[in-house]
């Protein structure tokens, strides 16, 4: 019945000639719907050349029909971008179908022909043209690139910002994937590569501007909070925003945060949003400068203090002065001294030792302010990071931190297949400073704890 039903469906169609003719083609396992061969190689972007012309088999419905069978209609359909799979025109659609899905009406299975029969009034094809505004920008890509090389994926967007991390062989195509990233990101204005590795002071790294706009001052979004800063001079890493949200939800108004490394201000600024008293800290000049205007776009008050030193200088100076004033004023709310520099923050608990003389450690281990040191572990599959994370901060201070002065341990990203970026939150105990138990001896880690 459903078969007779399909060869009146194709004699209606013959007579819609103009418009229609018959796919005969034998479906093959190479994909129907790409770019033209002579793109690849391309290395100057020529949008025009990606245009192609594609029999696409249709299926010309009564208008009413389209929702009812939208649940058979939905898996055949013609997807590219901008391309309405489904055209409308008076009361009739036309309901155009994927040809490497569809070449022949026999391709819908025989359950959704049966389902369908008697609703459409025929089945054919048609021509469409497709340019490079229909092409994801992966199909773009991989139809430029020598078929050995990769396209590249991944990107992070900051702002307006693109950035891309190529590798080599990508290089001699950096100008055409810098420009069809730009053409085909939403809100992409710039596109960049990262060069080299990491400046080893500031922890921004040097950029090329592959396409577009030559302007790197950029406005970034976290979790509520508006940042704008130059992006070719400072550190900024969309990849720690769930830590910032996680350290932000962790402290509570009153507390305080010391917030020595601070860049540009992703802890800072959404702790002093949240009744949180914040001095932040940051070496880099470019930092300072943003940081400071960071908290004025916030419009953060009397609770925010911004500071441009040395982090050992804005420990041993700024941060002890502001504890022993807090102590002598008996101030409730925890001290949370976060150290985000994760390649070198370890060494500065060299402070530590004489950090305070013993009569105003007397007073600092009353309440003890909290440690938040990110580290940089080199691990491979299987090592325990946290604990590795852990041996770090112990070794720096010579003794194993004890039990009850651990808060948390936490394993925040993958840096690289063997380096893994780990944060040790513990308290600064009388056990911390004066050690209890050497470092090579180590205290057995409370998995549930951490
Ligand atoms: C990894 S970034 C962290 C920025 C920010 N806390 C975040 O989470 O995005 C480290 C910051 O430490 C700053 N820095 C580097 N060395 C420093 C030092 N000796 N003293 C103070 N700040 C320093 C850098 O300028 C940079 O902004």
């Amino acid at each position: 019945m459903a078969v007779g039903k399909f060869f009146s469906v194709v004699q209606h169609s013959s007579c819609l000639r103009n418009r229609y003719c018959f796919c005969a083609t034998i479906m093959t396992s190479t994909s129907l719907l790409v770019p033209p061969v002579s793109v690849r190689g391309m290395t100057c972007l020529d949008r025009d050349a990606f245009t192609t012309v594609v029999n696409v088999p249709t299926l010309k419905l009564c208008d009413t029909a389209i929702s009812k069978n939208m649940h058979i209609l939905k898996k055949y359909l013609l997807k590219v971008c901008s391309f309405k799979p489904i055209q409308r025109t008076d009361d009739r659609a036309i309901v155009y179908l994927n040809p490497n899905i569809v070449a022949k009406l026999e391709d819908i299975t025989e359950n959704d022909r049966k389902l369908l029969a008697g609703q459409y009034e025929c089945f054919g094809t048609t021509s469409v043209t497709i340019g490079y505004d229909n092409w994801r920008r992966d199909e773009v890509l991989r139809a430029i690139l020598p078929g050995d090389i990769p396209a590249p994926t991944a990107y992070s967007l900051i702002g307006h910002i693109v950035q891309l991390n190529l590798r080599d062989v990508h290089l001699p195509f950096k100008a055409i994937i810098g420009q069809v990233f730009l053409d085909k990101t939403a809100s992409a204005r710039t596109v960049v590569n990262k060069v080299n590795t990491i400046d080893t002071t500031f922890r921004y790294f040097a950029m090329e501007i592959l396409a577009g706009e030559r302007n790197t001052v950029t406005t970034a979004k976290e979790h509520g909070c508006t940042y704008q800063f130059d992006f070719a001079q400072v550190y900024w890493n969309p990849r720690l925003s769930t830590e910032h949200t996680h350290m932000t939800t962790f402290m509570t108004p009153g507390d305080v945060l010391y917030d020595v490394f601070a860049g540009v201000g992703p802890f800072a600024v959404p702790a002093a949003r949240k009744k949180v008293q914040v001095l932040a800290n940051d070496l880099n000049p470019e930092s300072y400068k943003w940081l400071q205007k960071n908290a004025a776009i916030n419009k953060l008050k009397d609770n925010f203090k911004a500071f441009n030193m040395d982090g050992r200088e804005f420990l041993r100076n700024i941060v002890k002065e502001d504890i022993l004033s807090r102590r002598a004023r008996s101030l409730p709310g925890i001290e949370h001294i976060v150290m985000n520099l994760p390649a070198s923050a370890v060494e500065f608990l060299d402070v530590l030792p004489d950090w305070f003389t013993q009569e105003e450690l007397e007073k600092v281990y009353h309440k003890p302010p909290m440690f938040h040191i990110y580290c940089f572990v080199k691990a491979n599959k299987g090592d325990d990071v946290c604990r590795l994370g852990r041996s770090l901060v112990e070794e720096k201070l010579g003794y194993a931190l004890s039990v009850d002065s651990i808060v948390d341990i936490q394993n925040i990203r993958d840096v690289s297949p063997k380096k893994e970026m780990v944060r040790v939150s513990f308290l600064l105990k009388e056990s911390t400073i004066k050690g209890e138990e050497p470092a090579t001896k180590r205290l057995k880690v409370d998995s549930n704890k951490i």
